[in-house]
């Protein structure tokens, strides 16, 4: 966990106060809703199908017992019962009314946490490994970076109107869980030969309409330059990024016109005058934000406790201790998944009565530390290997230890035309399909490891284009339609999905995922070989045949 100072403190209850100011003129009509826009966006407001909707940052993922409670209260007080965690480390909320979001921001930002820069022409939220400072094998703590670019991006003055959003992810395990190569600029923390530590840094990856994988602009970085660096990046986006349209606005955009050597050599160029400046960051600076997170006092506890031994007889156990615990860094200790995918329900939301159970869960056995991942799934990041069987019981009484994780239905979805103004299709009535047709554990054993992506338009906040099986909603003369692809991965192998085929009505859709699945069973070399190897090995055309023989 880190501990806000003042200065945050102040940040944050100045705005909530500013806010309420501008909401009471919107109500009273001295703001039109045009005028009363950029302010609201500012806060996380959207205006969406329905209501207003308010968007809060969870930056790299990491709540308190507290901020999880004020969350739930704010689900309960001002909104219908419920959140959505979405793909980028925030939680929304879907009803809240005009008149009681200053009062909704305030309760809020008691425990330090706001809607600031969720939404806008700055650098968002930013996000990591859902996993950091638990993950064995990582270099270090990527939320120390996250913090830094935090305190950095927050109200920066140059940067808060850029040509277009701007977000960033990090990562300081080989394996990556928080997806740095579709973010604008991605950042994985590792050792250079010399065993000094620094940042490989990524740049111009990100999905909607032109979708990207991001592109290496420079190995090694050490610490002391990082934040010069992002700078030079910012600054040339910032000068050539194009403002006259937006949807060729992102830094993707502009990597990709320039070239990565060109763009590369102006981010140098312009390097080069400031790396030496304010922005070089002395180690005092580095260990003052590393001294504010504070880690738990583990035990030395037994790696395979008795307590363990004995509930792996029970098989609703195994299954859920299968794929939802992770190794710890700390011997006796695992990091435990919930599952916000239960069948039937829309992937990512809590109710208020889960996240207060969740709080207190958290308390009782992960020293009052939540975690919330890019997949809509939450965390507990410290739990003693014996307090497992509880733990389950616990979980399984509200809902979220549904044995699923990283399964057939442990689905990502945007809310799609359920909320969203945008879409041109339903997302979540689709994942509540799929969960059910994939509800049998054994067959979704059988599978193993397979994730479906879904989005309602082609602003891709479902990540379809990075799913192993990805599903996007397109309109065709006023009904809902859906393009399949294939073979996409959000991970270190980051890639794009393929098309498989013309696409196809609403009510053929899980139909359609069925056949492909089933190919896969069919087509596969041994039981080990994941949905998404196979699918590289074989290309689109065995699918592609399966699925439309016979339509
Ligand atoms: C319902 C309100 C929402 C609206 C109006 C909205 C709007 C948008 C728009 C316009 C974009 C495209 C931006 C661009 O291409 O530059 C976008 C991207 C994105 N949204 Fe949403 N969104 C909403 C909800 C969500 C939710 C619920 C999630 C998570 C489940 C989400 C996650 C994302 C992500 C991860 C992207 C990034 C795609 C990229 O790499 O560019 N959004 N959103
Ligand atoms: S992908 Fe489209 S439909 Fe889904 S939330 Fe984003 S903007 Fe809305």
């Amino acid at each position: 966990m880190y501990a806000y100072d003042e200065l945050d403190r102040t940040i944050v209850n100045e705005r909530v106060s500013e806010f309420r100011d501008q909401v009471a003129r919107r109500l009273s009509g001295e703001l039109t809703e045009d005028e009363f826009k950029s302010l609201r966006l500012m806060n996380g407001v959207y205006l969406q199908l329905h209501a207003y909707m308010l968007r809060i940052a969870i930056p790299y993922g990491t709540l308190s017992s507290k901020q999880m409670r004020a969350l739930a209260h704010v689900a309960r007080k001002y909104d219908r019962g419920y959140g959505h965690f979405t793909t980028r480390q925030n939680i929304q909320y879907n009803w809240i009314k005009l008149a009681e979001l200053p009062d909704a921001l305030s309760d809020l930002a008691e425990v330090g946490i706001h809607g600031m820069q969720t939404s806008g022409n700055c650098i968002r939220n930013v996000t990591a490994d859902q996993w950091a400072g638990v993950a064995p094998g990582e270099v270090e703590d990527p939320r120390i970076w996250a913090e830094i670019l935090r305190q950095y991006s927050t109200l920066h003055p140059e940067f808060s109107f850029l040509p277009r959003k701007f977000k960033f992810a990090i990562t300081a395990s080989e394996h990556d869980r928080a997806a740095i190569k579709v973010h604008d600029i991605g950042l994985r923390i590792h050792k250079n030969a010399q065993g000094e530590t620094g940042f490989e840094v990524l740049v111009g990856g990100g999905l909607g309409r032109t979708p990207f994988i991001g592109k290496t602009i420079n190995e090694f970085v050490g610490q002391r330059d990082i934040l010069s660096y992002v700078e030079a990046i910012l600054r040339v986006y910032n000068q050539y990024g194009r403002r006259d349209n937006i949807y060729k606005a992102r830094i993707k955009i502009l990597v990709h016109e320039l070239g990565i050597e060109k763009f590369k050599q102006e981010v140098e160029e312009e390097w080069a005058q400031m790396r030496d400046g304010a922005l070089a960051l002395q180690d005092a600076e580095i260990e003052d934000i590393r001294s504010r997170f504070f880690y738990p006092k583990y035990d030395n506890l037994s790696d395979t406790p008795d307590e363990l031994k004995k509930a792996l007889q029970n098989p609703n156990f195994e299954a859920w201790y299968k794929n939802s615990i992770a190794p710890h860094k700390q011997p006796g200790y695992a990091i435990v998944t919930l599952s916000l995918k239960p069948v039937g329900g829309p992937p990512g939301d809590a109710t208020a009565e889960q996240m207060d159970e969740i709080a207190d869960l958290a308390e009782k056995y992960s020293f009052g530390e939540i975690r919330v991942g890019h997949e809509q799934n939450l965390a507990l990041p410290h739990v003693a290997k014996r307090d497992l069987p509880a733990l389950w019981r616990a979980l399984d009484k509200i809902g979220v230890a549904t044995p699923n994780v990283n399964l057939v239905s442990d689905i990502i979805a945007c809310p799609g035309l359920d909320y969203c103004s945008l879409a041109n299709a339903r997302s979540i009535p689709i994942a509540q399909e799929l969960t059910r047709r994939f509800a049998n554990p054994d067959t979704a054993n059988l599978i193993g490891r397979l994730h479906i992506n879904i989005s309602g338009c082609i602003n891709a906040c479902g990540h379809h284009h990075v799913g192993h099986i990805g599903i996007l909603g397109v309109e065709k003369n006023g009904e809902e339609f859906y393009q399949i692809t294939i073979g996409g991965r959000a991970d270190e192998n980051a890639a794009l999905g393929h098309l498989v085929g013309p696409a196809v009505p609403y009510d053929q859709v899980a139909d359609v995922i069925e056949d492909i699945v089933e190919a896969y069973l069919a087509l596969r070399q041994r039981p080990q070989e994941l949905f998404v190897d196979a699918v590289k090995r074989l290309g689109v055309e065995p699918f592609k045949e399966r699925v439309y023989a016979t339509r």
